[in-house]
């Protein structure tokens, strides 16, 4: 969507995966606190959005949402001065049908009047969700919301939340500035690997202004290995995906930390030539030695090496997967690591990668001349 928003994909933090429909203003405020405490802020990670379940059960008798009296007596225009305050952006949550997901009131028909509202609370970002949708199709239910929040003069970001029905990717780039792929993540492997499949199918179609959402973060709320979280960042990072995190930061480990406050990996996601990497080559048993690569600015790659394979394997990369001559030189850097490999690289590469883990580096092709040290 040309907003001029997204042109790099959005990050930040939302509410579902960790608390659900627990929430409540002082959980908001103390994770706006965190985000800028533990220095998530200064990475990039900006958006505090509320998910589902903030709202009351009912509109007022103006026909007007109204925040749930108990959980947010303060109102959502007092969280939107405490999170810019802090220099980060509020985002909010509503649905393109008669109910949201958990049953409160959905802004179909409504579009007009909930994005004044929105913009006059000050809010920067509008999760758009897809339940109880009467049985029309986004596309018809999508436009409608955009047009609203674009009448308001605010400039809000707009995430739609399809669960990849009718295929938005063909239609969504001028609708949003993100848009679901997929059913919803659940903390598992098997949910994780399954989604990041689905996302690839749909990379052509991701770039600045409008990017592909495989759903959000789960790095950190305990249902993977270390292993898998850091495959999980790496691939999102990689395709391009809006990079919100989905723990409680307010309690974030070490261990989670050096997964998603990872800045050479958040460069990759965040860079400006912002073309969705693949999966390029898959070999072994059922595929699961797999390399997943894409452009970077400056003639530079990434290239994750990602095992999904049962026991530690090697996996390796020939330049030809990549689209570089054979000859090429090529230095790289490991980001998992914060190394430089010692030595140029030329015609392949490859590496021994633990069980369900993701070697994640960046490939500088040095000349075709130069030799290998
Ligand atoms: C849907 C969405 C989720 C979340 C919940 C909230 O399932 O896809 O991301 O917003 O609704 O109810």
């Amino acid at each position: 969507l040309n907003n001029g928003l997204a042109r790099t994909p959005q990050m930040g933090w939302n509410s579902w995966n960790f608390f659900a429909c627990n929430i409540n203003e002082t959980v908001i405020k103390e994770t706006a606190d965190a985000l800028v405490s533990t220095g998530l802020a200064d990475l990039g990670y900006v958006y505090v959005n509320i998910d589902d379940c903030w709202s009351s059960l009912v509109r007022d008798s103006k026909g007007q949402l109204v925040p749930d009296p108990k959980t947010f007596p303060s109102g959502i225009k007092a969280l939107a001065d405490y999170v810019h305050a802090k220099g980060l952006k509020l985002g909010i949550y509503s649905d393109a049908g008669i109910f949201t997901c958990q049953v409160r009131p959905g802004s179909i028909y409504h579009e007009r009047d909930d994005a004044e509202l929105f913009a006059s609370w000050g809010v920067d970002y509008l999760k758009y969700d897809n339940c109880y949708n009467l049985g029309i199709k986004p596309k018809e239910r999508y436009p409608p919301m955009r047009d609203a929040l674009n009448a308001t003069g605010r400039t809000i970001f707009y995430s739609l939340c399809e669960w990849g029905v009718d295929d938005p990717a063909l239609w969504a780039g001028k609708v949003g500035n993100s848009w679901r792929t997929t059913d919803d993540i659940n903390d598992s492997w098997a949910s994780m690997t399954t989604i990041a499949d689905l996302n690839d199918k749909w990379a052509a179609y991701a770039g600045p202004g409008g990017w592909n959402d495989p759903d959000m973060l789960e790095v950190g709320n305990g249902g993977m290995t270390l292993e898998e979280y850091r495959a999980h960042f790496s691939i999102w990072a990689l395709m391009k995906a809006p990079l919100l995190v989905g723990c409680d930061v307010r309690n974030i480990t070490a261990e989670t930390f050096e997964i998603i406050g990872n800045k050479e990996v958040i460069d990759i996601n965040q860079d400006s030539l912002g073309i969705q990497g693949r999966k390029v080559h898959v070999s072994g048993k059922d595929g699961c030695r797999q390399v997943w690569a894409g452009p970077l600015s400056g003639h530079r790659l990434v290239v994750a090496l990602w095992n999904r394979c049962s026991k530690a394997a090697t996996i390796t990369v020939g330049w030809e997967v990549l689209g570089l001559e054979s000859s090429m030189s090529v230095s790289i850097r490991d980001l998992w690591k914060h190394e430089d490999l010692s030595g140029d690289a030329v015609a392949s590469f490859g590496s021994r990668v633990a069980v369900h883990d993701c070697e994640m580096y960046i490939f500088t092709p040095v000349s075709a001349s130069r030799s290998a040290v």
